[in-house]
């Protein structure tokens, strides 16, 4: 009896973790990057080197989650800090507001934290 109950435990463990296993994937793929690539290229390319740290109009930004630091401003490099200088701009950067929805902020992330 009580091996059975352990059994029935230990099944309902393995299910439970096959069933969160795509759901951890889907987090994982919430950018894509290739199509970060592709708006990058579109908007913010004239102004940042996305192969140098050598600045444009503004900083390059090879290596930027790469750093502790961000280029400009110093702040701590994070995902929301990023998300924030697109939306908002800054220091001579135009703020884009709601140009990008949540998945295309992501998928500008995504690219940016594989330069
Ligand atoms: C018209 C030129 C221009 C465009 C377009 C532009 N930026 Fe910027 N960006 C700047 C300038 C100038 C700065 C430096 C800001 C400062 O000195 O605080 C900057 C700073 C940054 C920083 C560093 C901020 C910091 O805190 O150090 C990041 C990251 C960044 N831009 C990302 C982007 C992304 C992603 C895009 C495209 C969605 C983009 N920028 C489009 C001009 C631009």
């Amino acid at each position: 009896m009580v091996k059975r109950l352990v059994l029935a435990i230990a099944l309902v463990g393995a299910l439970a973790a096959v069933w969160s296993a795509p759901a951890a994937q889907k987090g994982k793929a919430a950018g894509d990057a290739a199509k970060g690539k592709e708006l990058f290229a579109q908007t913010c390319a004239p102004c940042h080197s996305a192969t140098s740290k050598t600045a444009n109009v503004g900083p390059g930004l090879k290596g930027l989650f790469k750093e502790k630091t961000m280029p400009a401003t110093g702040r701590p490099v994070s995902v929301a800090v990023v998300k924030s200088q697109i939306q908002k701009g800054g220091g001579g950067m135009p703020a884009f507001g709601s140009k990008y929805n949540a998945q295309e902020l992501n998928d500008l992330i995504a690219y940016l934290r594989a330069l």
